[in-house]
């Protein structure tokens, strides 16, 4: 599951955790894991964290942009995962940094066991947008919308669910009434693409990186609004 920047912190300030969500959201996972076996990983995003700084850096990313982008998503990564301590979820941060190798912005090679490691202990691997070594540009940014559809794909996942802070994809944006909500978005058939369907640059991406991995593969792909409450709860216990 990939939990948006924009729920979790407030991208209007500057390091601003929305701490109630991520409270509710963490005793929501909490309780449905408690109920029913759960291979679950989280990835989060990096919203007034690692946004913040990188947009400070006018999205330059040199050395010294790096690492002050990677010091901001480990400190969110601890709050989400402390949160999720707290509700006795076995989270387990896993850096980004450590896994993955880019060429051009593309995954290059992937290192994966220390996930399917902690997977086979029980414990939740929480990963997160980060900047990474990129072989070909020194370094480049790795959003968790691009982590997750990868991990479903090479890991086998049947369910790749993205928490984010509307109620879907809709075919125009903003939205004129609840029609324009999409129900099913068959990715086979559609033009993923900004102008193809109306989506802001964050969802089209969302959409472009879902098709680009997932495309073949037995998937089912959730997006769904986690600002409302219990959403992260009957997601994960696959409720309507
Ligand atoms: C971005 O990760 C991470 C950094 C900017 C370093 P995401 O692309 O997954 O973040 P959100 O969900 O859009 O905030």
């Amino acid at each position: 599951m990939k939990i948006g920047g924009s729920v979790i912190t407030d991208k209007s300030k500057p390091f601003t955790l929305r701490k109630h969500v991520l409270n509710r959201i963490a005793s929501e996972i909490a309780k449905a894991i408690a109920e029913t076996k759960i291979r679950l990983i989280l990835v989060h995003g990096g919203g007034s964290f690692g946004h913040f700084v990188a947009s400070r850096f006018k999205n330059k990313l040199t050395t010294t942009s790096c690492i002050e982008i990677h010091e901001a998503m480990e400190r969110l990564n601890r709050k989400v995962v402390s949160y999720l301590l707290k509700h006795g979820v076995k989270a387990i941060p896993i850096d980004t940094i450590s896994l993955f190798v880019l060429k051009r912005k593309h995954v290059f090679k992937a290192f994966l066991e220390p996930i399917v490691n902690a997977l086979n202990n029980d414990l939740v691997p929480v990963l997160y947008g980060n900047v990474v070594f990129d072989v070909a540009e020194g370094f480049s940014i790795l959003s968790g919308d691009t982590i997750a559809p990868c991990l479903a794909s090479k890991l086998g996942f049947e369910n790749l669910f993205y928490a984010i802070d509307v109620d879907g994809v809709y075919k125009r944006y903003p939205p004129r009434s609840d029609d324009d909500l999409l129900e099913v978005l068959d990715l086979h058939k559609a033009k993923v693409g900004v102008g193809k369907i109306d989506v802001t640059g964050g969802m089209a991406n969302k959409l472009i990186e879902i098709a680009k991995w997932i495309k073949g593969k037995k998937v089912k792909v959730i997006l769904f609004n986690a600002l409302k409450k219990n959403h992260v709860y009957m997601v994960l216990r696959k409720l309507k």
